[in-house]
């Protein structure tokens, strides 16, 4: 790998020196690599934001209001105590409502004649009771006009200040849970063959919130629970499977412990054989979520991945029917790798702050050779005639990694380099509106950029 032969693109990239690019990038957060400009890249992320919060990573707390109407519950929502909470199999969401006044006070009853706490949606976890002192704070602080008043009453009384909440439970005999206790419960609660089905998938919803912390994941190897969840991914039904990779692709990243104990648990095979068979959209796309997790920065999984024909895998997946949205993220992914491997053989020629084990690994994973051969010069390159602005850009980005390597391809290909042609032509129109209303480096200037340079180094 020489400087002189660095694809324009990648030489173009910034993200190496940005903090935030080292961060994980799988899943909720696709990665944003490759422009330049950094409005552009807030500009994405912004987008992605969007994305992570309605599909993958519940990261931002709140606490749900429940009315007596059923109503869909969104993840990192919490409820509060007394809320009825199920799940809708025909949508997957988990929706909540209020309990039936009388029903709680029955439970209550029944809790203080020193019967076990009811396992779940009647409970305070630990985390309920930090959202409920937050919001009790966040009520005291309200303005107060008479609506708010009100409102200020009801959320005293149904999130009352942590002291007095941790009193009432001590008179009860409850005690509030360690996360370790709640992950032991929720994988007995996954684990059990009493449970139903959704009691299954509202545990591994629950347990995808407290695996986000690294703590969190590796006590969950600990005790075994890591295992049952990645034996989750060859259940006969499609959403434990959905659900057990949502749980895992949190629990990998970043997190090499995690990832390690993954591969000897069997994790890469099974996601392989979901992405290869016939599966839902949802299921496919979390699998895909938790593969990249366990390969981003662990070049050994990497290696086996190219080992277990993972490549062959992800090939039949971007041919598929109505598999347009992960054909895009299936290109990042390799995006990410190929640019992955370049910088770790870059960092530690300048930096030296890499063991030589992990530098070894790294030479031995046969990426750019094996794309060459199973055809990823031309599936690319024929992923450029997505009609989304940015699955172009992640696929123009990808062309620009894969340009040394598919020099020879990409050359002789003239159905692409009419499609850059055309390409061209619309982004030098919108980039001209684009400067018209003052934006000189937008984001069409910059695909445009992009394109100039690829048609430039075919020429
Ligand atoms: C899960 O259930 C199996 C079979 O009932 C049991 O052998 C195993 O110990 C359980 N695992 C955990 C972590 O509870
Ligand atoms: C999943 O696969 C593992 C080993 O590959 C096996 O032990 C387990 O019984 C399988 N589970 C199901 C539900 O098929």
């Amino acid at each position: 790998f020489q400087p002189g032969h660095l694809p324009p693109l990648a030489q173009l990239d910034l993200c190496h020196f940005l903090s935030a690019c080292l961060l994980p990038s799988c899943g909720g957060s696709w990665p944003e690599f490759a422009l330049t400009n950094p409005e552009k890249r807030e500009k994405s992320s912004t987008k992605e934001t969007e994305r992570k919060e309605t599909e993958l990573e519940p990261e931002i707390l709140e606490v749900f209001h429940p009315t007596h109407e059923w109503q869909a519950l969104h993840p990192g929502q919490a409820v509060a105590a007394g809320s009825h909470v199920r799940l809708n199999l025909q949508t997957g969401a988990r929706e909540v409502k209020l309990q039936d006044e009388d029903k709680f006070q029955t439970n209550l009853k029944g809790l203080k004649k020193g019967k076990r706490l009811n396992i779940n949606t009647n409970t305070y976890t630990s985390q309920d009771l930090k959202n409920a002192l937050a919001k009790f704070k966040e009520g005291a602080e309200m303005e107060n006009s008479k609506e708010d008043q009100e409102r200020q009453a009801k959320v005293k009384r149904l999130f009352r200040p942590i002291e007095e909440l941790k009193k009432d439970f001590e008179e009860l005999n409850v005690v509030i849970e360690t996360d370790m206790q709640i992950m032991v419960r929720l994988i007995n609660k996954f684990n059990s063959s009493s449970s139903s089905l959704e009691e299954k998938i509202a545990a591994l919803f629950d347990l995808e919130y407290y695996v986000h912390q690294m703590d969190n994941a590796q006590d969950l190897l600990s005790f075994g629970g890591l295992q049952v969840v990645i034996n989750g991914l060859n259940s006969t039904e499609p959403l434990v499977k959905e659900y057990a990779a949502f749980v895992l692709g949190a629990a990998f990243s970043s997190n090499p412990k995690v990832q390690v104990e993954a591969i000897e648990g069997g994790a890469l095979q099974k996601l392989l054989v979901i992405l290869a068979t016939e599966q839902p959209l949802s299921t496919k796309k979390k699998a895909l979520f938790a593969l990249c997790s366990l390969l981003r920065h662990f070049p050994y999984a990497q290696q086996q991945f190219l080992k277990l024909g993972g490549l062959q895998v992800l090939r039949s997946l971007v041919q598929e029917k109505g598999m347009e949205v992960l054909a895009v993220r299936v290109v990042t992914l390799l995006y990410d790798l190929v640019t992955e491997k370049m910088f770790a053989e870059e960092d530690a020629e300048l930096m030296r702050d890499m063991s030589p084990e992990k530098l070894q690994q790294y030479r031995q994973v046969r990426l750019l050779p094996s794309l060459q051969e199973q055809g990823w010069c031309e599936i690319t390159a024929h992923l450029l005639a997505l009609p989304e602005h940015d699955a172009r850009e992640k696929v123009l980005q990808t062309l620009g990694a894969l340009l040394a390597t598919c020099r020879d391809h990409f050359h002789q290909d003239t159905q692409l380099r009419g499609t850059l042609g055309t390409l061209q032509a619309e982004y030098q129109a919108l980039a001209a509106l684009e400067l018209q209303e003052g934006e000189d480096e937008g984001y069409f200037r910059e695909l445009l950029d992009s394109i100039n340079s690829l048609l430039t180094e075919l020429r």
